[in-house]
Order: C-alpha cells, then sequence, then structure tokens
C-alpha cells in the first residue's frame, strides 16, 4: 500500500497529495509518470509526477477532479492509501537529462502551462534551475481562483508571467497572446514545452509553427496499463503511430494529430465509445 502523507486543496478542485512511494522516488525523473489505484474496484489514474522526493521518499501528485474516479481519489485523507502506485513510467523529459545538459543551456526555453499543466511543468523549471538553465514560464488558467504554484513558480524561473483569460490576475488573455506579446517585445525564443488542455497545445503548437518555435507538447490520453500493449493511449505523431506510455508523454508538438487525439478522448466519455474503440484496437 502506498501511504498519503499530506494532501492540500490548491484551487476548486484542484488537489496536491504527497504519496510515500520510495521505489518510484528513487528512480524518477521530470516528465515521468505513474498510475495511481485507490482499490480492486478503482480505475487506473495516470498522473505526471509533479515533484519527488528522494530521501523522503515521496512522490507529490497533482491532479483535478473530472470525473468518478478522481472525485473518489479527492476524498482520501492524509492516512489513506493507494492499492497500486506504479511507475516511473514513460520517458523522461529530454531536457532534464544530464548527458543533454550542454545542448539545453544554448536553448532560450519558454514553457507555457495551461490549467493543472502547471504542476508537470513545475519539476522541469526547478530541475533546470539547479542546473544553471534559464526559463521563461507562461503559466495561465481561466481565473485566478484556479491559479496556483505562483509563489513556487516564481522562485525557479528566470521570468514568469501568469496569465488569466478573465484578466482577473496578470497579463489578460491566453497563453498564446502572451508569447506573442513577448515575442513583439523583441524576446527570443527557440524552445517551447506546452503542457495543458489539448485544445490549448494545439493552439500553441499553430502559433509556434508560424513562429519557427520547435514544441514540445505533454500528451496525457486515456491510459489502462500504462505499458504499451492495451493500445488505449496511442496517438498519430507524424506518419507514426506511437503509444503516450512508453513513447512520451512528451512529442513532437508540430507532429501530433491533436484532432485524432481530441475525438478519442471525446469517444472515450461514453461507455459505447469506449467499447468502439476497443473493437478498433
Ligand atoms: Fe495501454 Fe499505453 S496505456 S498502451
Amino acid at each position: 500500500m502506498y501511504p498519503i502523507v499530506k494532501k492540500e486543496k490548491l484551487a476548486d478542485k484542484i488537489f496536491l497529495m504527497d504519496v510515500k512511494a520510495p521505489r518510484v522516488a528513487d528512480n524518477c525523473l521530470p516528465g515521468q509518470f505513474i498510475i495511481a489505484k485507490i482499490d480492486e474496484v478503482g480505475e487506473r489514474i495516470p498522473l505526471t509526477i509533479c515533484d519527488y522526493d528522494r530521501e523522503a521518499g515521496t512522490i507529490t501528485i497533482v491532479f483535478q477532479t473530472v470525473g468518478a474516479s478522481t472525485e473518489r481519489m479527492s476524498h482520501l485523507a492524509v492516512g489513506d492509501a493507494f492499492m497500486d502506485f506504479v511507475g516511473p513510467l514513460g520517458q523522461p523529459s529530454e531536457l532534464c537529462v544530464e548527458e543533454n545538459l550542454e545542448e539545453t543551456k544554448k536553448k532560450k526555453i519558454v514553457f507555457i502551462a495551461g490549467g493543472v499543466g502547471t504542476a508537470p511543468i513545475y519539476p522541469q523549471v526547478k530541475w533546470l534551475k539547479e542546473h544553471g538553465v534559464e526559463t521563461t514560464v507562461i503559466m495561465g488558467s481561466r481565473t485566478k481562483d484556479l491559479l496556483f504554484y505562483v509563489d513556487e513558480m516564481r522562485e525557479v524561473a528566470t521570468q514568469l508571467c501568469v496569465t488569466t483569460d478573465d484578466g482577473s490576475y496578470g497579463f489578460h488573455g491566453m497563453g498564446t497572446n502572451q508569447l506573442q506579446a513577448l515575442v513583439d517585445e523583441g524576446q527570443e525564443f527557440n524552445w517551447c514545452v506546452a503542457i495543458g488542455p489539448m485544445i490549448m497545445m494545439k493552439f500553441v503548437c499553430k502559433l509556434t509553427k508560424e513562429l519557427g518555435i520547435p514544441t514540445i507538447v505533454s500528451m496525457n490520453p486515456i491510459m489502462v496499463d500504462g505499458t504499451g500493449m492495451c493500445g488505449a493511449c496511442r496517438l498519430v505523431v507524424g506518419d507514426q503511430v506511437k503509444f503516450a506510455c512508453v513513447d512520451g508523454p512528451e512529442f513532437d508538438g508540430h507532429l501530433v494529430d491533436f484532432d485524432q487525439a481530441m475525438s478519442r478522448q471525446q469517444q472515450y466519455k461514453t461507455e459505447e465509445g469506449r467499447a468502439m474503440l476497443a473493437l478498433q484496437e
């Protein structure tokens, strides 16, 4: 069992938990994810690792309640435990690998985080700061009440821009508007990492393609086994079929077929859709 040692409500429907999982904490790197299962009957929930403490043996996860399983998870308290907490899964972020550090230091990196996408971006920016790499972070949400980690991110980002769609905090607009404004000011970027809702990543990629900025996105589609066997998380990237759980979760955003990924996600929301997709696997 994997006990919850800390729980915090970060914003409306957004929760943080520290879970004791020493083996995962020992081996994980930014960009990887875990699959949590509450009990025998619970669904498998894939979540990107948001932070880790190797000494304490804990993993930090941040999640938003979007369905029955995450709603159940939000009712767990400190002292409760997950039955399964499998990981680290997937590939670490290319930017946060020691061997790539010299190359990474040459990059002018902008991160764009939307909604809970802030959570997986935080450990990457923190790792980069610890290794002497400068970053710009644009983090946005619909409204001020849904923002979290602003102070934490300010500690690790070289430049932080906060945006809200309704203008209730920071820049009034979306992450793409803020990026365009920075570029118009004369700031230069040659690497972008975008993590957030698929629709947001799609529009970031549209803009960065026009601006000629290579862009990495983190895809978090429906996952079932997390081992490349079930096909649930498959995506079309360029002319290839990839599995987000083993080949990703990070991919070249300019090659991802977002429309196909979003339509699969929509279909998965219904029982019939799930049955239909299972037949196609
Ligand atoms: Fe089954 Fe990726 S979750 S193949």
